[in-house]
């Protein structure tokens, strides 16, 4: 299979796997659990029907959202996610071109591979550093003043890290940062030797936010579930949500907020977006998927702030429904992943383009030209 092979998300996910060692694969593919939350995710989408409009006169059509103040170009933008340099030796480099490109915002997560520092210098659009509060308060304070001196615009707070989710495919395959090469994990990479040369012949593994302070990781090899379990504060509360907000002083979001009483808590706060998200079902099998619960999150906030809809998205169509529920933007992490893992920028940016397309085609199909049009009456729920 090559990269015009893929038309869609599953095609780019079919490619991934024969390009991956299947350990790194099924760290990006799996979920906790038994994966339901995953899963319903992107089910979600389809009880819900759109109701398109016709005769509107859609030969121009604006697709452009403001999301944290930024302009994006598109409504829909790539989620920070972790250890992108061990999918593709480019790693978070051809995510930020490819963001770049198609003028939406890309996310460096704390977990990067490459640092805030290059990919400020490196792209001028809205750009969003994810950050994980660690009991090391010396890095906490580090990474915050990183990213604002990289002039990063928005700060994502995870909040549904406590602990390490329950991932049982990381298990059996013994993932972890940097990637182990054991006697079992030997086949694997020896049946991917392009990636295996890309990975040995291309600058050591490295997690640069956290390497300064912690050597768990990138020195010291860890499993993600035990990474969040060990590294992280599970004493986090609202109160030092607070003040990493107060710390960082521009935009600030929670990432992972799933009921109405946080995303209330959210906006006292003083954050000025949330991701109505559940890690892409990593986190807590068997939680409420994000589609499903946007109406009501909406509903309570949506006036005060900016709300996003995050995970499951695998179509133009499924950003349609979510921008109708009356989220600001959707953004995702396996739907840019596969793509960078399938063929770096290429891609990535194929991926966008086609999600770009997907999106344009839904919205003339649907009668509206710009994405304000879209509301509930859009919809019907089966
Ligand atoms: C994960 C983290 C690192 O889900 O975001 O693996």
């Amino acid at each position: 299979m090559k990269l015009s092979d893929c038309h869609n998300f599953q095609h780019f996910r079919q490619l991934a796997k024969e390009r991956l060692p299947s350990p790194i694969f099924h760290y990006i593919d799996g979920a906790a659990d038994d994966e339901l939350t995953y899963r319903r995710n992107t089910a979600a989408y389809d009880d819900v029907d759109l109701v398109p409009n016709v005769l509107a006169g859609v030969e121009n059509i604006d697709m452009s959202v403001t999301l944290f103040g930024k302009k994006l170009a598109m409504p829909l933008y790539c989620a920070p996610t972790a250890l992108q340099r061990l999918f593709h030796h480019d790693g978070e480099r051809a995510v930020a071109k490819a963001a770049q490109k198609f003028g939406t915002m890309f996310g460096v997560s704390a977990l990067g591979t490459v640092s805030v520092e290059e990919i400020g210098a490196m792209i001028d659009t809205p750009k969003m550093f994810q950050f994980y509060f660690h009991k090391d308060r010396g890095l906490n304070d580090s990474m915050i003043d990183r990213a604002k001196a990289a002039k990063f615009d928005v700060m994502a707070l995870t909040v549904d890290t406590i602990t390490g989710g329950n991932r049982e495919r990381d298990l059996r395959t013994g993932f972890t940062s940097p990637p182990k090469l054991s006697l079992s994990s030997l086949l694997s990479f020896a049946t991917r030797p392009e990636w295996t040369i890309n990975y040995l012949t291309h600058p050591k593994f490295d997690l640069p936010h956290l390497s300064t302070h912690v050597k768990e990781g990138s020195n010291v090899a860890m499993s993600i579930g035990s990474y969040f379990s060990t590294m992280l504060d599970q004493s986090m509360n609202w109160k030092d949500a607070e003040n990493i907000r107060a710390r960082w002083g521009g935009h600030f979001a929670l990432k992972g907020v799933m009921s109405v009483a946080d995303a209330k808590r959210a906006v006292d706060i003083g954050c000025t977006g949330i991701m109505v998200s559940n890690h892409g079902g990593r986190q807590l099998d068997g939680g409420r998927s994000s589609f499903d619960q946007l109406a009501e999150i909406v509903d309570a906030v949506g006036d005060k702030l900016d709300v996003v809809c995050e995970g499951g998205i695998q179509r133009g169509t499924h950003v349609l429904k979510a921008l109708s529920l009356g989220a600001k933007a959707c953004s995702g992490g396996r739907m840019y992943l596969y793509a960078l893992a399938a063929a770096g920028q290429p891609g990535v940016e194929r991926a966008l383009g086609q999600y770009r397309i997907e999106i344009e085609r839904a919205m003339k199909l649907m009668g509206v030209k710009s994405v304000s049009e879209l509301n509930r009456g859009n919809l019907r729920f089966r």
